[in-house]
């Protein structure tokens, strides 16, 4: 029960790597603060904190909707005063297409969900994580981020800023308690990879419960690595490229 009474925010929290993470923090003791927009599944997802005896606040939003973050952000303020964990999960794989192909439409949106919504959960809690006496915030990019393979362009594109955004969240936090991690999963037993892969045989994969309790560890209080990657497949901690 090392994360007794933390508070740790969680997007993408009704299912895939983002379930399992929220429950595997729920088990550990923290209050979970879900994020997600299918109501049903996060009040499952209640069910099982609950059952497990730790506590849960469900926030079904659209993370589109940025203002949102904001009140978001000022409610754990009223309420807690500070944040100790955030997870940065959710994301959306969009069109699977050459660059000029795709539309503006669904370029869009694949930049607001995986990176303009984590850059608005920074700027509404990046003060809370400094609140807390010890901050944790992890980043889940990809390996297609490096990788850029022919049709996985926005998706791509935006793993690489989610990237940068940690990175430089990192930078920014160095002289505080604050720790900052991007997690790559690699290919995992979700509905996003199912989507990605639908020729792929899913018992062949980790699932998200597997790599959970390694997430966990990044976010917890005795974590003190900032600015790396988490690579789940190799097992490695990982140097972002350097500056030239
Ligand atoms: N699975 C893999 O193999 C793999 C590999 C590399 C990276 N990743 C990354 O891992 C993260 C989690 O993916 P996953 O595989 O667990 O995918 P998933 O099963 O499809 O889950 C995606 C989560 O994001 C939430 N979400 C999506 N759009 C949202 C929106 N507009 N507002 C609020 N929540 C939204 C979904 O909730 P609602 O639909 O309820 O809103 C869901 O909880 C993603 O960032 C993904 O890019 C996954």
């Amino acid at each position: 029960m090392d994360l007794k009474d933390r508070i740790a925010l969680v997007t993408g929290a009704s299912r895939g790597i983002g379930r399992a993470v929220a429950l595997e923090l729920a088990r550990r003791g923290a209050h979970i603060v879900a994020v997600a927009r299918s109501q049903g599944a996060l009040e499952e997802l209640d069910d099982e904190i609950k059952a497990m005896g730790a506590t849960a606040t469900l926030v079904p939003l659209n993370l589109t909707d940025f203002e949102a973050l904001d009140r978001l952000g000022a409610a754990i303020a009223e309420r807690w005063g500070r944040l100790d964990i955030l997870f940065g999960n959710a994301g959306i794989l969009g069109p699977l297409s050459p660059l000029g192909h795709v539309t503006p439409k669904d370029w869009q949106m694949v930049m607001d969900i995986n990176v303009t919504a984590n850059w608005r959960l920074i700027r509404a809690t990046e003060g809370l994580l400094r609140a807390s006496d010890a901050g944790r915030a992890a980043f889940v990019s990809s390996g297609a981020a490096h990788k850029c393979g022919a049709y996985w362009g926005p998706y791509s594109v935006s793993k690489a800023a989610v990237e940068a955004l940690a990175r430089t969240l990192a930078a920014e936090t160095v002289t505080t308690p604050v720790k900052v991690m991007i997690v790559n999963p690699g290919p995992l037993r979700t509905r996003m990879r199912a989507e990605a892969m639908p020729g792929e045989d899913p018992a062949t994969l980790r699932t998200p419960e597997e790599v959970a309790p390694g997430i966990a560890d990044i976010l917890s209080p005795g974590w003190d690595r900032t600015g790396l990657i988490h690579d789940i497949p190799s097992g490695a901690l990982k140097t972002p490229q350097p500056p030239a």
